[in-house]
């Protein structure tokens, strides 16, 4: 998708389509857009007095322009009322409005930052919310779809116009959300492609494509070098599978310093069968999305090196199936995590945190200023928190406000849950240090406490995106499938981190 930033006038720019934004309860368009009315025959402003044209949120009016514009349409698209627009709210109008016109074969389109921005979004993040809407909400992924692979109706561009004076806001605005959307878009790739071709190994070689195009260094471990760490519980996952495990490990250095301040870790189950814990078939498929944790952290890593952000990051995947091969875990065994804790596993269908377990003691090792994971845990936290909100679980409140602080701008929703040691106690066994699940009752908190147990003293901050990683309805920029989220939120969290 190409985005593209201009100063040009609405009513000179050649276009299929132009959009204009309208607020509920105002009598007249925004600053620049009297010109297009006017070259309109002012046929905007009498839809407006007749009522017509209100401004709802999401209410689009299409009018056609038959010559009076080299524009061919005009779109008048009601953003709601002026004092509650919000960069999500216009985010999520830019993506409908988007997809909308892509089914009328509209190919490109221009809108406006307006004179100082809209409404009390500034130039700046309002290109950015534009951009972002339009990059999200179009996407789509159809590669195995092999008689629509080129879809016969896709937008080629957008333009962003405006005030000549906010051209340098405007154009670093668009820079930026391309950069994020760009990103989370990348994440869904990878979380919507199915469980045999997103292998760890494909999953690894996802990982090299990106520190090549994005500069970072990177190290993917091997089962042997897993094996010399101690790292039994990764191992004692990966075991009932045919496909190699692989422990990707991404870094970027963006000050002057060996610290490295934040160490991201993502759950890489590329597909969760449950293992000898085997899971119902029904929906098991939306398994093959259980990596979303770790794509969500490569593609922050590699956001971070593109936005040249003055922090030092280190990205952790521990990559593997959770299978029920002839070598697979059995119920009740009993493995040795690289801090040498030993975990009783009872059931196999708990195997995110026996992964991270291993990858979170690597990245305590590494003494990092915090540690952020990132999971499709437990349907727990689905249950309790729904498809809106990620659940958020940290030792340190700082980070965890920090973090819900980055979600609100981004749309991304985190809620803190409780993590009292009541809960720890659940996870008591009567044969090894710790077992891996707790009762019936408040699973994505002992699954928490469970991971706690791994990070020392470390400041920490898990995330639980079992409820938000996909959708199964098209809601704003969100589309069916994979939502990528919490990448924009993990970029924003690392730039507050920075500064
Ligand atoms: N990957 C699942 C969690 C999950 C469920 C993610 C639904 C997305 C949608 C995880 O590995 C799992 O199976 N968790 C179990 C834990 C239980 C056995 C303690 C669960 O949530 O049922
Ligand atoms: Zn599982
Ligand atoms: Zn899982």
């Amino acid at each position: 998708m190409i985005i593209k930033t201009s100063s040009e006038n609405l009513t000179e720019i050649k276009t299929d389509a132009i959009i204009l934004y309208h607020f509920q309860g105002h009598k007249k368009l925004e600053d620049n857009a009297s010109a297009v009315d006017n070259a309109m025959e002012r046929a905007i402003s009498g839809l407006m007095k007749s009522g017509e044209i209100t401004g709802k949120y999401n209410e689009r009016t299409v009018l056609h322009s038959l010559g009076r514009l080299p524009a061919g349409r005009v779109i008048i698209l009601g953003l709601g009322k002026k004092k509650e627009l919000t960069a999500e709210k216009l985010r999520g109008a830019m993506a409908e409005t988007c997809r909308r016109l892509r089914d009328r074969a509209v190919k490109t389109i221009v809108c406006s930052t307006g004179k100082r921005g809209i409404a009390g979004i500034d130039t700046a993040a309002a290109a950015q919310a534009i951009t972002e809407g339009t990059i999200l909400g179009l996407y789509t992924f159809r590669r195995y779809q092999t008689d629509k692979k080129e879809p016969s109706k896709f937008i080629d561009g957008i333009v962003i116009t405006g005030n000549p004076a906010g051209a340098s806001d405007r154009e670093k605005g668009a820079a930026t959300g391309s950069i994020t959307a760009e990103a989370s878009n990348w994440a869904r790739d990878l979380v919507n492609e199915p469980g045999n071709h997103m292998t760890p190994a494909r999953m690894a070689e996802a990982a090299k494509e990106l520190s090549s195009r994005c500069h970072l260094d990177i190290q993917v471990l091997e089962r042997e070098e897993m094996a010399s760490l101690g790292m039994g519980a990764l191992l004692g996952v990966a075991q009932g599978s045919l496909q190699p495990p692989k422990l990707i490990i991404l870094n970027y250095k963006g000050r002057d310093s060996d610290k490295i301040d934040v160490a991201l870790v993502g759950k890489g189950i590329t597909f969760d069968s449950g293992g000898i814990s085997l899971k119902p078939s029904e929906k098991m498929s939306d398994m093959k999305g259980d990596m979303a944790g770790g794509a969500a952290v490569m593609a922050a890593i590699g956001a971070i090196s593109q936005l040249n952000v003055n922090i030092n990051v280190a990205a952790l995947v521990p990559a593997t199936e959770n299978m029920p091969g002839g070598g697979a875990l059995k119920p009740g065994d009993i493995l040795t995590a690289m801090n040498g804790k030993t975990i009783e596993v009872l059931n196999t269908d708990a195997e995110g945190r026996l992964i991270l377990a291993d990858a979170l003691c690597y990245a305590a090792r590494i003494k990092p200023g915090a540690i952020v994971d990132v999971a499709t845990l437990t349907g727990a936290c689905h249950v309790a928190l729904g498809d809106f909100c990620s659940g958020a679980f940290s030792n340190d409140g700082r980070l965890s406000a920090m973090m819900s602080d980055a979600g609100e701008e981004t749309g991304e929703h985190m809620w803190r849950m409780p993590m009292f040691n009541e809960y720890r106690d659940l996870l008591k066994s009567e044969n090894a240090d710790i077992k891996n699940i707790g009762n019936r009752w408040g699973g994505a908190i002992t699954a928490a406490k469970f991971l706690e147990s791994f990070v020392g003293e470390t400041h920490w901050i898990h995330l639980d995106i079992a409820g938000t990683s996909d959708t199964e309805k098209e809601r704003g920029y969100l589309v069916k499938g994979a939502t990528g989220v919490p990448v924009r939120t993990l970029i924003k969290f690392l730039q507050s981190i920075s500064r």
